[in-house]
């Protein structure tokens, strides 16, 4: 828990979300946040990061911001690091860069944002543009070293990885990564994980969705690349989903205390995962969401058994 006391953590905690379902009490009891390391370095990174589309971004549009500020206090503060953006999350990455700087906290922010230039009419992106995506980037954080940047969404890598690579050996950028969660771009997808060297990818991964399990989950480990697991929740999917049901017996050995967790630590539990980036607008939330990346976390028999049991529930 970094050099917070306890102390510390319930000022902060009870400051940050009022009718909080769980208490920081119960976080401590769960002990501290666990880290992977990124293969290729050996670096560690706390396993919950906090992604920045969906609500975040909804609220990033509105003048008070301050419900942000808590949220990325609450990451910091309890033990985490990883941010989640992307140029086209409207105004996620331009406000939490504001807060970041304006906090003193761009160096404790482990910073992954992303590079997405279109080409018009599917030609190349421009490369000048690309750059000065990037250049904007390292504006709006304030970090005179961004930690990761991806190509989003597979947009125009032939034209954008070189880019990426030029300012990582320029040593402005510490990891180059590649993002996709779209299933038709999967085989493109690990046709570059085969031939372009990466130090991240970020891909969807559920628990109702398994997909990447086949081929990019098992060549990531191969290539000694790290994962960045998006859409943990499939936005309100798994939530509808499980609806008000009580969580089954299982979920007690595994500590997790709510669905949000059980859905964390499912896939946390593959060793192939790095970290995960659950997007909040609320610190409450936020809080939960740590709780997913503390405690014991299931074995492979285990989660296939918390997999049929969603896949039994009624579609969402
Ligand atoms: N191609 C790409 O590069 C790509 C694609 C998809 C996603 N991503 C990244 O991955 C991040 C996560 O994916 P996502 O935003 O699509 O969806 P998500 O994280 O699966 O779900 C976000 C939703 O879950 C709610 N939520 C969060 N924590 C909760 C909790 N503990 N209990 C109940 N509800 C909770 C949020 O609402 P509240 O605000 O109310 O908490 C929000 O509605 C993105 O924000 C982005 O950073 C990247």
């Amino acid at each position: 828990m970094d050099a917070l006391t306890r102390r510390d953590w319930l000022r902060l905690t009870l400051a940050a979300g009022a009718g909080l379902a769980l208490t920081p009490g119960d976080l401590w009891a769960q002990g501290t946040l666990i880290t992977r390391a990124i293969p290729s370095t050996g670096e560690p990174l706390p396993v919950i990061g906090l992604g920045s589309s969906a609500t975040f971004s909804q609220v990033a549009r509105q003048e008070d911001v301050s419900a942000l500020k808590s949220v990325l206090q609450t990451l910091l503060d309890g033990g985490a690091t990883l941010f989640d953006t992307a140029p086209s999350y409207g105004s996620s990455e331009e406000v939490a860069g504001r807060i970041v700087k304006d906090a003193g906290w761009a160096s404790r922010v482990f910073w992954a944002t992303k590079l997405n230039v279109a080409g018009r009419g599917g030609s190349s992106a421009d490369p000048a543009a690309a750059r000065a995506q990037v250049e904007a980037s390292f504006q709006r954080v304030g970090k005179a070293k961004i930690d990761l940047i991806q190509v989003h969404n597979l947009g125009d890598p032939a034209t954008q990885l070189p880019i990426l690579h030029e300012f990582k050996k320029q040593g402005r950028i510490r990891y180059v990564g590649i993002t996709t969660t779209f299933d038709q771009q999967y085989d493109e997808l690990v046709r570059i994980m085969r031939n372009e060297p990466l130090d991240f990818i970020g891909i969807d991964y559920a628990i109702d969705g398994r997909e990447v399990e086949q081929t990019i989950l098992p060549l990531a480990q191969e290539k000694k690349i790290a994962v960045l697991a998006y859409a943990p929740f499939g936005r309100t999917r798994l939530f509808r989903r499980v609806a008000d049901r009580p969580l089954p017996d299982w979920a007690a050995e595994i500590d997790a205390k709510t669905w949000a967790q059980v859905f964390l630590k499912w896939i946390i539990g593959h060793p192939a995962i790095t970290a995960v980036t659950p997007a909040t607008s609320q610190a409450k939330n936020m809080i939960d969401n740590l709780g997913g990346g503390m405690g014991r976390l299931p074995n492979q028999d285990l989660r296939k058994r918390m997999a049929a049991y969603i896949d039994a529930l009624p579609g969402a």
